[in-house]
């Protein structure tokens, strides 16, 4: 058994994980793997290659055609699709439309899953998404299970989104999130729950650097040991 350390961070969409994920690797010297931006260049290719999702086999064959690689730079996630930088292209629409879709195909978590599992081998990591306290890294040693007030959630995201949308409304961010977190809770292939073990990291009224300092004192025991 290796000493690495894993931090799973799980929780509904815009509760802060990557903010809270990117902070505790920065600070500790760990790998940080954002699963979402997986799932995320899945959907992308998918979406170039018009695959159709109902459609077993051309979905196995799309999966031996794509390469994921993570490339760390100041802690920003740059991932790429086929040697091919799509970092900003899996944040924009269509990609978010489709992603929950295809993030609920067995096939695609079956190597999603694997994927994320052989970055864990190698170093210490912080790894955010939906499923990583639960069937990514279930004995890992720190799980935190994120939430905050949908209302807040809607209103940080509808700030993040406004300067590139100004029509954008935030009734419209409120409906995407809750059907997000519906979709995601409610799906057969390994829903977001919480993992008996992850301890409940509220962040409504918390500021960033209170969350860190929340999360770094569960993680602290572990680096001494
Ligand atoms: O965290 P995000 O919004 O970038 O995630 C994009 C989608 O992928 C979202 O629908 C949830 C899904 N996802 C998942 O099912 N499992 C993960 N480990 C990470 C993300």
């Amino acid at each position: 058994m290796s000493n690495n350390i894993v931090v799973a961070i799980d929780g509904y969409s815009s509760c802060g994980k990557s903010t809270l994920a990117k902070a505790l690797a920065k600070e500790l010297h760990f790998i940080y793997v954002d699963s979402g931006a997986m799932y995320r260049a899945v959907a992308l290719y998918f979406l170039r290659n018009n695959i159709d999702m109902q459609n077993h086999k051309q979905v196995a064959q799309a999966l031996k055609n794509i390469h994921l690689n993570f490339h760390s730079r100041d802690y920003q996630t740059h991932i790429t699709l086929n040697d091919e930088e799509v970092s900003d292209e899996i944040r924009l629409m269509p990609v978010s439309e489709k992603v929950s879709t295809v993030a609920a195909i067995r096939e695609v978590r079956v190597e999603m899953v694997k994927q994320q599992q052989r970055l864990g081998k190698s170093k210490s990591i912080v790894m955010d998404g939906r499923d990583i306290g639960t069937v990514v890294f279930p004995d890992a040693q720190v799980k935190l299970f994120m939430t905050a007030d949908p209302k807040i959630r809607a209103e940080r995201r509808y700030k993040e989104l406004l300067p590139k949308n100004p029509d954008i409304t935030l009734e419209e961010v409120f409906d995407n999130l809750a059907h997000r977190d519906y979709q995601d809770t409610t799906r057969e292939e390994s829903p977001l729950v919480r993992a008996e073990d992850a301890i409940i990291l509220d962040n409504t009224d918390l500021t960033p650097k209170e969350q860190l300092l929340f999360a770094l004192s569960k993680i602290e025991p572990f680096m001494k040991s």
